[in-house]
């Protein structure tokens, strides 16, 4: 196999504007066909894409021998229950984030998989893919900044739809779920380890009953990280990571256009330095370590193990801003 033939389980927005033109500009990726709940969309989707089969199920889709992987833009209810079915009829899957609605749910999906060895799954969580993070993750380990202290991450937008994905309860939405995720994944990824405890406070929207804002203390071994999170807010996004002897801030560290460059501002001691990555598209990168993954054996970036401790310390954030007290994490160090 040299190229992955993928198959997209519907017509969701990030697919139509993202995922598939990336898919089609990668290296090891081409989209090989789309389901949808949609004819019209799916065949206008499928035509100005070069997309040569559409499917009227996600069964009939999942079933496909043309196809050899499943990517799952699908509301985050229904991430678990596809993944389950796509790695069973034998194909590999790459799913929207959170991976699941909690961590029980997740753990099911880990269940499964463990009975299907060679279907790999992962987690879309494109931003690990893009040089700025390589770069960032690379300075992080090798003590440019000194020891890590302290990230911070916000991340927010105004969206006041009733009918979108984000602000229903039941679907899994939410502030927290659908992008403080990303700022409990970076504080994971760069500290290397799982946090001791976390506290949290959210406000809840009074019809949605989602979490229109969330801020997050999560309390790591050697320092700490801040992850702040709106859906009712300002659009923006920046993280901060600070060192005993530096400090890196990501301007643009999640929707970082393909097109345009990302600017690290390096400070080591006094000296102060920007550093220009890309362009670079994040989404074709993610298919193409994907690839890499299935065809190369190379590891999994974001394996289901991974999205387990995201949705664990993403439970405990919950469980604090209900409870109101810090909360002990507890991870699986051998899952
Ligand atoms: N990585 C990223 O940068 C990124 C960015 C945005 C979103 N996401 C993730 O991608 C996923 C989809 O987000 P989106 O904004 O693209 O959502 P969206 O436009 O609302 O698409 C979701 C799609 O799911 C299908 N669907 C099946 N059952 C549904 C139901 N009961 N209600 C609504 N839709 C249903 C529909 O497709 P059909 O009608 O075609 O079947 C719909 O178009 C979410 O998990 C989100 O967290 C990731």
């Amino acid at each position: 196999m040299s190229k992955i033939r993928w198959g997209i389980l519907s017509s969701a927005r990030i697919a139509r504007q993202k995922v598939i033109p990336a898919i089609q500009d990668s290296q090891r990726g081409t989209v090989a066909a789309i389901a949808s709940r949609n004819p019209s969309l799916a065949q206008q989707v499928a035509e100005s894409h070069q997309i040569p089969t559409i499917c009227p199920t996600y069964d009939d889709l999942i079933q496909l021998d043309t196809i050899d992987a499943v990517y799952i833009p699908l509301p985050n209810h229904l991430h678990v229950e596809w993944a389950c079915k796509a790695i069973k009829a034998g194909k590999h899957v790459l799913c929207e984030k959170p991976l699941g609605l909690n961590e029980m749910d997740v753990q099911h999906l880990l269940n499964v998989s463990r009975q299907y060895p060679k279907q790999l799954v992962a987690e879309a969580f494109m931003y690990r893919h893009h040089p700025q993070w390589t770069r960032t993750r690379e300075w992080v380990r090798t003590n440019y900044i000194g020891e890590l202290r302290s990230i911070h991450v916000h991340f927010s937008y105004d969206n006041r739809d009733p009918d979108n994905i984000r602000n229903k309860l039941e679907f899994g939405g939410g502030a927290l779920m659908d992008i403080g995720c990303y700022g409990i994944s970076v504080a994971r990824w760069l500290y290397g380890s799982e946090p001791k405890r976390v506290c949290a406070h959210a406000e809840r929207h009074p019809q949605f009953r989602t979490d229109t804002s969330t801020t997050a203390l999560l309390d790591f071994a050697q320092g700490g990280a801040t992850v702040i999170c709106g859906t009712q807010i300002q659009r923006a996004e920046h993280v901060t990571i600070v060192g005993t002897k530096g400090k890196i801030t990501l301007q643009t560290p999640f929707n970082i256009p393909p097109d345009e460059p990302a600017y690290l501002d390096l400070q080591q001691d006094q000296e102060r330095s920007i550093h220009t990555l890309g362009p670079a598209n994040q989404f074709s990168e993610q298919c193409d370590a994907f690839a890499a993954a299935v065809i190369d054996g190379e590891p999994l970036c974001t394996p289901i193990v991974d999205s387990l401790n995201n949705m664990r310390v993403i439970d405990a954030c919950f469980q604090s801003a209900q409870a109101n007290t810090w909360i002990t994490c507890e991870h699986l160090t051998d899952p």
